[in-house]
């Protein structure tokens, strides 16, 4: 099974995010990604619970709560009420992750962990176990639109290779300058869920973009899994 699709509804037009929405989802997406910003943890602002609900009242796929904000523990239960299935919060923004992880998955949401691009993998040695999922930001998380950072792609193999020596099943999440060009390099760091904003939504027809990456995805899963050099 290959990575599946989380497009980022920040790059979507939010003059008409339901059929957005549907538009992704009619073409092959696995999540909707909803990125959080508070102005504190990161120089943006965007959205909260209330478009959480509005994104959970219009497609039936699991909503994926990207908290980019300071404190994240205080408002992790707004988002899950919300209908956030899976909720990540960033390492810097917490002192107390592992209590956050286990209050999320004790909400009955995914829990996630997300690291900056300069925060090394070893932060999650004590946590792994206690994650679903973590969250790699392959740009400086803040806006979409951004190039991917190369080494990131480094840092998600390495991840790869720890959770299967480790026998764990935390899904591993990329997010951030993914697109049609860098996505083979991406599939082959061995990632579970790709997020994407811009070239999805900044596209003329994101059902249609979402659909490339989908079967894109899907032949390099098929050519991996027979051993083709992908
Ligand atoms: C950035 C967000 C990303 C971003 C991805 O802070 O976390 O999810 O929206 O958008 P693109 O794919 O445009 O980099
Ligand atoms: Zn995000």
């Amino acid at each position: 099974m290959g990575a599946v699709v989380a497009p980022s509804i920040l790059s979507a037009d939010f003059s008409r995010l339901g059929a957005e929405i549907k538009d992704v989802e009619a073409g092959g997406a696995a999540m909707i990604h909803v990125d959080v910003m508070d102005g504190h943890f990161v120089p943006n602002l965007t959205v909260g619970p209330a478009v959480t609900a509005a994104v959970r009242r219009v497609t039936q796929l699991p909503v994926d709560c990207h908290l980019m904000i300071a404190e994240p523990a205080r408002y992790a239960a707004a988002f899950v009420e919300a209908g956030a299935d899976l909720v990540s919060v960033h390492v810097e923004a917490d002192p107390h992750l592992h209590r956050t992880l286990g209050f999320i998955r004790g909400l009955g949401a995914k829990a996630g962990v997300a690291l900056n691009p300069s925060t090394p993998l070893l932060v999650l040695r004590e946590v792994l176990e206690v994650a679903d999922f973590v969250l790699l930001m392959s740009v400086n998380p803040g806006f979409g639109g951004q190039t991917l950072i190369p080494a990131v792609l480094r840092k998600a193999a390495e991840l790869r290779e720890w959770v299967d020596r480790e026998g764990l099943d935390t899904r591993i999440q990329i997010d951030g300058g993914v697109d049609l060009d860098n996505i083979e390099r991406v599939a082959a760091s061995g990632v579970d869920m790709i997020v994407s904003g811009s070239a999805i939504f900044g596209s003329a027809d994101p059902r249609a973009a979402t659909e490339r990456m989908v079967a894109r995805l899907a032949e390099l899963a098929e050519k991996a899994e027979h051993g083709q050099e992908i």
